[in-house]
């Protein structure tokens, strides 16, 4: 079957909140999700993801706006026409029925004949790992063993679109590293365009092509993981994603697209990005704790600091360090630990100035 494409067209949504009466849980979202594309859906929790992903299985209406699969508006099709796989949280199996009626049971009620079930089923528990389990119960599976149930049981009906709501959530944490992967296996095997939502950003930089990440009902910005980590938009997104410093600054001179600043006495030339900046304006930049440099406090040019804490966690160690007033955050992978440094040990820190980003939560309108 062909992979076909999602698009959302400025979905809103309004819930009737008894205290706060109406609060907006889904506001003007828009995306796009290529054909046999694994888009995630990231932000905290009540951003409006598990709300953004009914209204395209069909669960919830939008107030406003359009949802297209394929070429077809699907804006008013029941959930059961649309032809979708949904695999929840809590994997919502049948306790009373077995591993092989619980995935033969979306096509019986297609009205398909027991035989080729019997083939289809047989296939899809192959394909999820779950060879022999046909006649085991829920109650009798471990975690991971019921999420791969949930997985068949979405993907045997051979769906147009596969939908994840925090499929992992429940699995220990290596089970989750494991389980995530064989998704993304599974996701490519078929060709199908799935959509996932997590609030785990490792989870999801390691399976998506895209994310897209949400805060209050809105998207902020949708990239792949490498465009979100290294060149966020906003500084929602920047500490959202991974850890970054925040620091004050101020522009002392602006040439082209150059902006010469200061940060802790010292100046440096950094690319404006994308923000309006003017001459004499105080700004907050943001600086990952991975690159920056940490030195001998002999080291003429770097700044003074002094170390606060030290956390070893094995490939790296991570620095808290007390520099003119503030702590900051400097992760070192250093395999052979030969640059250590102990609590209370002085220090050179520098900064490399294409690491220094600007940031502002209103974008220049240029
Ligand atoms: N049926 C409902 N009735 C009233 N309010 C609702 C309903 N469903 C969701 N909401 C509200 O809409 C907002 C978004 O909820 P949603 O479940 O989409 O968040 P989420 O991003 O999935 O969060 P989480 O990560 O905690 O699952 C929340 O403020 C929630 O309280
Ligand atoms: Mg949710």
């Amino acid at each position: 079957m062909e992979a076909v494409k999602i698009r959302l067209e400025n979905i809103s949504k309004t819930f009737l909140h008894r205290v706060k009466g109406e609060v907006s849980a889904v506001n003007q979202v828009s995306f796009d999700v290529q054909p046999g594309e694994f888009l995630t859906m990231l932000g905290p929790s009540g951003c409006g993801k598990t709300t953004t992903l009914r209204m395209i299985a069909g669960f919830e209406r939008p107030d406003k706006g359009r949802i297209f699969i394929g070429e077809e508006d699907v804006t008013d099709l029941m959930a059961n026409q649309r032809n979708i796989g949904f695999v929840f949280q809590n994997y919502a199996l049948f306790p009373h029925l077995s591993v092989f009626e619980n995935v033969a049971y979306g096509l019986k009620v297609k009205g398909m004949e027991r035989t080729p079930i019997e083939k289809s089923v047989t296939d899809v528990l192959n394909l999820v790992g779950l060879k022999g389990f046909e006649r085991q119960f829920p109650h009798q599976l471990s975690g991971g063993e019921q999420q791969r149930v949930a997985l068949a049981r979405a993907v045997v009906i051979q769906p147009r679109v596969l939908l994840f709501d925090e499929p992992l959530s429940n699995l220990d944490a290596k089970l989750r590293v494991y389980m995530r992967g064989e998704i993304r296996r599974l996701q490519k095997t078929l060709s199908i365009t799935a959509v996932y939502v997590t609030h785990d950003q490792e989870e999801a930089m390691a399976v998506s092509d895209h994310i897209a990440v949400m805060n209050e009902g809105r998207i902020i910005q949708i990239g792949t993981a490498e465009q979100l980590y290294l060149k966020p938009d906003s500084p929602f997104v920047a500490q959202f994603i991974g850890k970054i410093n925040v620091f004050p600054a101020e522009i002392k001179a602006i040439a082209n697209n150059q902006v010469t600043l200061q940060l802790f006495k010292k100046e440096y030339q950094v690319s404006r990005g994308s923000h309006h900046v003017k001459s004499g304006e105080k700004i907050n930049i943001f600086v990952r704790p991975e690159t920056i440099i940490l030195t001998e406090p002999s080291d003429e040019g770097a700044l003074k600091a002094t170390i606060v804490e030290r956390v070893f966690l094995g490939e790296k160690v991570d620095y808290l360090i007390q520099l003119d007033g503030h702590l900051v955050n400097a992760t070192s992978y250093d395999p052979l630990r030969q640059g250590s440094f102990s609590p209370n040990q002085e220090v050179g820190i520098r900064f490399h100035p294409e690491a220094i980003q600007i940031l502002k939560e209103e974008r220049k309108r240029d």
